[in-house]
Parts: structure tokens; C-alpha cells; sequence
């Protein structure tokens, strides 16, 4: 245990916190009599069904919230639950928000203080809906722990609290100030939490110096940090026409169909082959560099894989740097669904008289939400026009979540990249998420503190899935990343 002090870092103390993080987690908290707790934390965790999409739950979602709280007060952590307010619903009524638990362990003023972001809410889970387990009853198969949850995002939120009780457990002294976030509203947009960051911005963030999000996967079985993500504009458009739907055999042929009307303008946002059709969109991104096309060479990633995972024998792209370039660092549209469309099972002969599209474009450096809103708006209502139809659009966009990304020459990257090589022993793979982390980009635009994603979950963990799971040793080779629960099967330990 000693040993951690006799470490030399190469880089300068400020970033070697990280190093000896890694390290701790990865060896000395083996021998820590403590494991056992850790698993049956995230037992206890995953237990708790933190649906935070579903009002029912809620009740369950202050309880998470205050286990978490109840973690970490023995801890000595000044810990407190933010009141964040009340979420407004779609009938009108309210219902309170789940509370934001900050805590703070250490105020020395002569080290750095580092905060690690996490979230405990999870995606609903369902026996029936496919699961070979109860989702809430974390379960042990061969490795894996697999309960909802498991991945996204409990097990890497208490794995960072471990590494700082393991250090209180040996007795030694926190490298860094140590603060977390954790809230209980990200899986339907973090619902309060940017007012609460830019409420306590000259607080509780004020000598904060490099925030860490553990919120995402590898991309392979090789580690990997996170340095970018995609933003999000999502967008309504509705045709109405009819004051009512029509039956088709009485009224088809005689009146010109909102349906064919959103069909027809939705045809024209993206062609077959992946091109996006509205203007402006393509000239904003920015361009490839050559570095970065060969950093994306150098990434571990199997195309056929790729393909097996989601079932399909053909990608948009048959190379790897067209695939994760498309993946991570060009914007695309997505079609989700349409709103008042006929989709019952049957053959009912309806003419819809209003329908909605729903449809997203993935967010990339350079692109501005404000500016795609009106290029998207413009440019429907432009195609929309060629149809002379009389019915009546209207275009809204209800999410613009920016992108973020990170400088991955900054400091704090290289000091996450040798610590993934202290730990692993092995350079990590430099990856973006295509997905969207919109906190990411509140905390640099807030705070304007540092940011580094560094995952803790494997490439295969079935965030937001049946079956989601997060595995003992993440990879078979022996990943020591997350020791602090493989060792919950140590010889002091009762599992199964
Ligand atoms: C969880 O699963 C185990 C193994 O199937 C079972 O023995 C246990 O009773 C379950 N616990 C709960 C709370 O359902
Ligand atoms: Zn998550």
C-alpha cells in the first residue's frame, strides 16, 4: 500500500492525482477488508428501481438519492442534497425533482480539487421485456454483474467513491480535494441541474479544478478516454389538413394528404447514401485533419463486429475511418417516428388528418443549434412550398443540445492517458461518443473548468438495453480497471 507514495510521475503533481487514483483502484484495494461492501452497495444500488422517466417511480428516486447521500455522510464528506425544484408536467401538474447530492472531501487550498460528475437514475427495465434476469436483483453470470443500471451509470459513480474510502480505509492521505455531483435526472435530460451549476458557480464549483465523467463505454476491448461527444437538435414537424381523419374509401383521391405531404418533405432531408440535404449543414462542419485520420487509423475496431452486434450485412460505410468519422464527427438526421400516424397492428384504411414528424439531427463542431434550427425551418418550409398543398406546416425544434469536445493534448488528457497505461498497461484508444452527455457541455460553458470522460464500461454492456450489465474484469485479459468490485469475490466475501 505503501508503495503508491513511492510512485514517480513523470508528469507534474497536479495531474499524477489521477495516476495514483488509477493505480489504487487497480492493486491496493485488494487487500482493503472493505470490497465486500462494495459490491453489496451496488447490489443495494441497482436494487432501487431510479426510473426517472416514469412519475410513478419517483418516490424511489428520492430514496436512491438519499442512499447516495447516506454513503457518503459516514465518509465525513461534507455532503448535502440540493433541492433542485419541481419539474413541471404535462398535464400542468408538479412534482418535485430528485435531489442533487454534492460532497466535498478535503479543503486544502494548497491542492487541486477535482470533481467527478456521476448519475444514479436509470432507463426503465422490464422482466418481460426481454431480460434473462430480474433487472433490479444485481446478478452474477460468469463475470458479469448484470442489472439496470449496473453500467450506466451506478457502478462507475461508486467505484470513483470507493477509490476515495479505500484511500480513507488505508489511512492515507486524498492526493486532490475530491467533490462529486451526482444527480438523479440524466436519462431525460438532466431536468434542473444546469440552474443548480450555474447557481453555485462562485460556490461549490468556484475551486473546482478538472471535472471527471466516468458516463460512457470503451469502444472495443481496448480502454479508452472520451474526449468528444455529438449534441442534438431535435425537431417537430407537423402537416395538418383535415379537420378530422378521413376514410379513405370515401374521401381518398379527392383531398391532398397531410401523410403524403410529411413523407414527401421528410424524403428530402437526407439522401440514400448519407448525405444531408439542407443547406448550410455540411459547409459547417469541421474539416478532417490529417491527424485525426490517423489517430481513427490507429483505433481498435472490427467492422464485421459492428455489424454482428446490431444485425445488419451492410454499414453506410465499408472502412473504419469513413465508419467512426460518421459515428462521432459528422452530423446525420435521424427519422424517430410520426405522430397521429396509423400504427396498430391491421389494416385500418385511414387517412390521418394531423401528423408530426419526429426527426433529429446529431450535433459536431462547428454547427450552432440556433443557426440548424432556422436552416432546418427554412429549408422544409422551402420543399414544403414546392408541393402547393394546402395544408399547413409548422416546424419546431424542442432540443438543441450542443456538441463538446476536449483538447486531447491538454494536461489533464495526458495524465488520463497514463494513467489508463499504469492501470492497463496498454495506450488507450482516443475516442468520441456519438451520443450526447449535454452536462459535458454545461460544465465547460459554465464553470470553464477542464473536462475528461474516462469510461468505466465495456463496449458491450447494453447501456439502455435488455440485459445491461457491467462486466467483473472488463475485458478477459485481465482488466484491473474496476478492482475495487472484482474483489468482492475475494475469500472474505458471500456472493451468490
Ligand atoms: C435475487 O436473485 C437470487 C438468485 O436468483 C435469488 O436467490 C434472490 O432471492 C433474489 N433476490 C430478490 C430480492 O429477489
Ligand atoms: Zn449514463
Amino acid at each position: 500500500m505503501l508503495q503508491i507514495k513511492q510512485y514517480k510521475f513523470k508528469l507534474s503533481f497536479k495531474f499524477s492525482f489521477l495516476m495514483q487514483l488509477f493505480k489504487f483502484i487497480s492493486n491496493e484495494v485488494c487487500v482493503c477488508p472493505c470490497v465486500c461492501v462494495c459490491f453489496q452497495a451496488l447490489r443495494d444500488w441497482v436494487a432501487i428501481e431510479s426510473d426517472s422517466s416514469n412519475m410513478l417511480k419517483r418516490p424511489d428516486l428520492h430514496r436512491m438519492m438519499e442512499m447516495v447521500a447516506q454513503k457518503l455522510r459516514p465518509m465525513g464528506g461534507n455532503v448535502e442534497l440540493v433541492d433542485i425544484g419541481e419539474q413541471e408536467l404535462p398535464n400542468g401538474q408538479t412534482i418535485a425533482l430528485p435531489k442533487v447530492v454534492t460532497a466535498q472531501f478535503g479543503n486544502d487550498p494548497n491542492k487541486h480539487t477535482v470533481c467527478v460528475y456521476g448519475h444514479v437514475d436509470v432507463q426503465p427495465a422490464k422482466l418481460e421485456d426481454g431480460w434473462a434476469t430480474d433487472p433490479y436483483n444485481l446478478t452474477d453470470i460468469k463475470g458479469n454483474l448484470y442489472g439496470r443500471g449496473a453500467s450506466d451509470n451506478k457502478a462507475p459513480v461508486l467505484a470513483w467513491i470507493h477509490a476515495v474510502e479505500a484511500y480513507q480505509a488505508l489511512n492515507m492521505e486524498l492526493p486532490v480535494n475530491v467533490k462529486f455531483v451526482i444527480e438523479g435526472m440524466e436519462e431525460t435530460g438532466s431536468n434542473g441541474l444546469d440552474a443548480m451549476i450555474l447557481a453555485q458557480r462562485d460556490t461549490f464549483f468556484s475551486d473546482v479544478d478538472y471535472i471527471i465523467i466516468s458516463d460512457c463505454g470503451w469502444l472495443s476491448r481496448r480502454p479508452a478516454l472520451t474526449y468528444g461527444t455529438r449534441g442534438n437538435c431535435y425537431f417537430y414537424a407537423e402537416v395538418e389538413g383535415p379537420k378530422q381523419d378521413l376514410h379513405s374509401g370515401v374521401y381518398g383521391g379527392t383531398v391532398i394528404e397531410p401523410m403524403t405531404d410529411l413523407i414527401g418533405i421528410l424524403d428530402t432531408l437526407i439522401s440514400p447514401s448519407g448525405k444531408i440535404l439542407i443547406p448550410g449543414i455540411r459547409e459547417a462542419v469541421a474539416p478532417l485533419s490529417d491527424e485525426e485520420w490517423k489517430m481513427y487509423q490507429d483505433i481498435q475496431f472490427d467492422l464485421d463486429n459492428y455489424k454482428n452486434k446490431i444485425g445488419v450485412n451492410q454499414l453506410m460505410y465499408s472502412n473504419k475511418v469513413d465508419l467512426l468519422a460518421h459515428m462521432w464527427r459528422y452530423p446525420t438526421v435521424s427519422i424517430h417516428g410520426i405522430e397521429g400516424a396509423f400504427s396498430d397492428p391491421g389494416t385500418k384504411t385511414v387517412i390521418p388528418a394531423k401528423v408530426i414528424a419526429k426527426f433529429s439531427i446529431r450535433q459536431v463542431p462547428n454547427m450552432d443549434p440556433a443557426l440548424v434550427k432556422k436552416q432546418v425551418t427554412d429549408y422544409l418550409h422551402l420543399v414544403f412550398a414546392k408541393r402547393k398543398s394546402p395544408n399547413k406546416l409548422k416546424v419546431t425544434m424542442v432540443i438543441g443540445a450542443k456538441p463538446w469536445l476536449a483538447d486531447t493534448q491538454h494536461p489533464l488528457y495526458e495524465a488520463g492517458k497514463a494513467a489508463v497505461k499504469r492501470v492497463f498497461d496498454v495506450d488507450p484508444d482516443l475516442i468520441r461518443e456519438g451520443g450526447t452527455i449535454p452536462i459535458a457541455r454545461t460544465f465547460q460553458d459554465v464553470t470553464r473548468k477542464s473536462i475528461i470522460m474516462m469510461p468505466i464500461g465495456g463496449f458491450d454492456d447494453g447501456l439502455h438495453s435488455q440485459n445491461e450489465k457491467i462486466m467483473l474484469s472488463l475485458v478477459a485479459a485481465g482488466t484491473r480497471f474496476l478492482q475495487a468490485l472484482k474483489t468482492f469475490k475475494g475469500p472474505n466475501c458471500k456472493t451468490s
